[in-house]
């Protein structure tokens, strides 16, 4: 039996460390976190986050051979393999504010594995983390004076909130950064038939450690600018009546380009894309590379844009205001079948809106109360309200910003009786079905595709 502890029992600790446990029954997992009342509701039926085939999951590892814990100190004395997935927020201080990686949590980690090690161990790194932080934590740990003798892994995790599961279960690839040196490949190759329990072989990727901690700053890198790259053409669609989906389609046949992550929208969100390229972005600076450095922060700008685009059309499609207007906005969470809120477009969309003066009011089928948490400095000028029906009742507009597949299946029709005229869609994921809105009496404005409204110059009704 291996001893396996897992430091941070956030989304990636707590949704991946339950299916490696289902998968290595003869291992004790444990995952600690300083964050009590995180820990309490891992003990419970009500789990800290939202995650599809999570509650099965935990119900069958979580006390057989998976257990919550408190206690770092002593289980990181059990341990045998120790997995850090703290969080690595942006610096929001000091020198590289708003780029660099804020460390702070990560090296606290490390001390702490020092002190209170009496084993050599093997140290893994989960987080997401600057190139170059596995010499960091071998400086650290190595620097004891006990003999011990610590091997620091990169094992950066790949899965998608909303299909951790499912992603985990069943990955596209897993990597593995180590040491070329003796103890450091048996390191790995310790993870490795961890792994293999459940991943074939061939589908488990080794580099040196360099490399693997660069993969996941440009695996995110490249997948928030497919985003953006297709977000910037819905820009050009909006003005010249050609339609992004139908781009989207004709590019996407090419196999070269492929037709995944070409769904133009309000933006991208979470707490990994925005981070991770500003982490990019400063290694580059930091590395000489001024010309790196700008092309990939231009990703981020042309979010900012199109969120900021985004909120800028609703205000100039309703009459240049939407001041005291009742707007419902449909979905906090950044992206469907998640509860996590962090950096969601809704959650910006809604601040322009409120600088605007509107009256927001936001539903979400799971997300509700983290947007309350995150939003908690405007105090009460948000109503969040569960039901999308309550929510559009005597609403100016809805905006659809997350792609929550529930907003498909509502009756528009009655929800088009309860609002105010003229009745307006802002669909931010290009969701719903335009043609039928516009039907039922909507003025509808996708994204990247020409409105279907019944008004012209601003408010006088087509024949
Ligand atoms: N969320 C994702 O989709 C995702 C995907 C891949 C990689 N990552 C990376 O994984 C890391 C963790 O992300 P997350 O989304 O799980 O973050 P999170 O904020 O949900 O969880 C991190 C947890 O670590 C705990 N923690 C911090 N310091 C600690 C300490 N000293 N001892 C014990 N617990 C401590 C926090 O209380 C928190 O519960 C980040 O580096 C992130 O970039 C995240």
């Amino acid at each position: 039996m291996t001893n396996i502890l897992c430091i941070g029992a956030g989304y990636v600790g707590g949704s991946t460390m339950p299916v490696i446990a289902s998968h290595c029954p003869e291992h004790r997992f444990v995952i600690v976190d300083i964050n009590e009342a995180r820990i309490a509701a891992w003990q419970s039926d009500q789990l800290p986050i939202y995650e599809p085939g999570l509650d099965e999951i935990v119900s069958q590892t979580r006390g057989k051979n998976l257990f919550f814990s408190t206690e770092t100190d002593r289980h990181i004395a059990e341990a045998d393999i120790i997995f850090v997935s703290v969080n690595t927020p942006t610096k929001t201080f000091g020198h590289g504010a708003g780029r660099a990686a804020d460390l702070q949590f990560w090296e606290k980690t490390a001390r702490q594995i020092l002190e209170n090690s009496t084993s050599s161990k093997i140290v893994v790194e989960k987080s997401t983390l600057p190139v170059r932080t596995a010499e960091a934590m071998e400086r650290i740990l190595n620097s004891n004076t006990k003999g011990l003798h610590f091997d620091v892994l990169s094992n950066p995790e790949f899965l998608a909130e909303g299909t951790a599961i499912r992603d985990m279960q069943n990955p596209d690839r897993v990597l593995i950064g180590g040491r070329e040196t003796g103890s450091g490949r048996k390191a790995v190759e310790r993870l490795v038939e961890l792994y293999a329990h459940w991943v074939p072989r061939d589908r488990i990727i080794t580099t040196n450690l360099w490399s693997s901690e660069l993969s996941k700053l440009v695996a995110n890198a490249f997948l928030a600018q497919r985003i953006s790259s297709i977000n910037s053409i819905s820009a050009i669609c909006e003005k010249t009546e050609a339609d992004v989906s139908e781009v989207a389609n004709a590019i996407g046949r090419d196999e070269r380009i492929g037709r995944y992550f070409l769904r133009a929208s309000v933006g991208f969100g979470g707490s990994c894309f925005r981070k991770d390229i500003l982490n990019l972005v400063y290694l580059c600076e930091h590395y000489g590379l001024p010309e790196v450095a700008r092309y990939w922060e231009q990703v981020v700008l042309m979010n900012e844009y199109q969120e900021a685009r985004f909120a800028a059309n609703m205000v100039a499609s309703m009459f240049n205001t939407v001041a005291g207007k009742r707007i419902a906005l449909f979905g906090a969470a950044f992206k469907a079948h998640t509860s996590d809120t962090r950096e969601s477009p809704a959650l910006a969309v809604c601040r322009t809106l409120l600088e605007e003066k509107a009256d927001i009011v936001m539903t979400d089928p799971y997300a509700l109360d983290n947007a309350c948490q995150d939003l908690q400095d405007l105090g009460n000028q948000i109503t969040y309200e569960p039901d999308p029906y309550a929510a559009a009742r005597n609403a100016h507009a809805i905006a659809i910003l997350t792609e929550w597949p529930q907003y498909t299946q509502l009756d528009y029709e009655r929800i088009y009786q309860s609002m105010v005229k003229p009745a307006f869609v802002f669909d931010g994921r290009n969701l719903l079905d335009h043609k039928k809105l516009y039907e039922l009496g909507f003025n509808v404005y996708p994204i990247g595709k020409p409105a279907l409204t019944r008004l012209v110059n601003h408010g006088i009704e087509a024949a």
